[in-house]
């Protein structure tokens, strides 16, 4: 059976970043090669591998962080939601499934919803149908949901769920105030009693502030160690 494959994050910013590595890097070796030792464009070709390097090793970063060390995160996350395994669980921007799928696996009498608007600049080949397949791969298929939507108008009830997850997502809605509508919509949509849990690489200050205006308790705001950009992981409750 085929494996899952949660997918590339920015794929359009780690391919500037290659070019960039190939351009720097080729063309500092390419000055030192044609031109005299110690002259200025031999210099000029030393001083062009330190950015090349840095974009290298940024992309590089990014590669890992997508493939493995997203895993990690989304685990840690999970784990700090303890979920008992029967509620409803809402991805908020799911992509591939990471979060989706990691939390339908501790549900083995409840459900996982996954919306998203499935833009190909935020992850590489992002499409619903590879969500499902990545569900089927993960043999829990029958018990995921993805649905198309928008964060900024959840197509969901009031109070219809125990918990929202989102991964690196909320982040992508491009200005504060849809940000803020973003979460009070997450905000909306929660039980009392339920949950929010949150990664993202900015904003995640303005996130918590949101959440306590709609009468969240944060529980915990703080680094994970796995994701690189830097990103923060964020839980709230919402009182009974
Ligand atoms: C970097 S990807 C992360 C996907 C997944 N959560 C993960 O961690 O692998 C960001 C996701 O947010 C989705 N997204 C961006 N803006 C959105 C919006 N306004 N509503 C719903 N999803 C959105 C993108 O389509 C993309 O799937």
């Amino acid at each position: 059976m085929a494996r899952a494959n949660y997918g590339i994050d920015a794929p359009n910013v780690i391919r500037t970043m290659g070019l960039l590595t190939l351009g720097l890097i080729g063309g500092g070796l390419v000055l030192q090669a044609v031109s005299r030792t110690g002259s200025g464009t031999a210099r000029l070709g030393v001083t062009l591998l330190w950015p090349g390097a840095s974009f290298a090793v940024t992309a590089l970063l990014m590669l890992v962080s997508s493939r493995f060390g997203k895993q990690r995160a989304r685990d840690r996350l999970l784990d700090r939601l303890a979920l008992r395994g029967d509620e409803t669980v809402l991805d908020v921007g799911c992509g591939h499934g990471l979060l989706l799928l990691g939390a339908a696996k501790r549900l083995p009498r409840g459900n996982a919803v996954g919306i998203d608007l499935w833009s190909q600049a935020d992850q590489h080949a992002n499409r619903a149908a590879a969500t499902i397949a990545n569900a089927v791969a993960e043999g829990v298929s029958d018990r995921v949901t993805v649905r198309d939507g928008d964060m900024r108008q959840l197509p969901l009830e009031d109070a219809s769920v125990d918990v929202v997850v989102s991964s690196l997502a909320i982040h992508n809605v491009p200005s504060a105030a849809e940000r803020a509508s973003s979460i009070r919509e997450i905000a909306r949509v929660v039980r009392p009693g339920g949950r929010v849990a949150i990664l993202d690489i900015a904003h995640v200050g303005d996130y918590a502030r949101e959440l306590r205006k709609a009468g969240f308790i944060v529980e915990h705001n703080g680094i994970t160690p796995w994701i690189f950009p830097p990103t923060r992981e964020l839980v709230a409750r919402r009182p009974e």
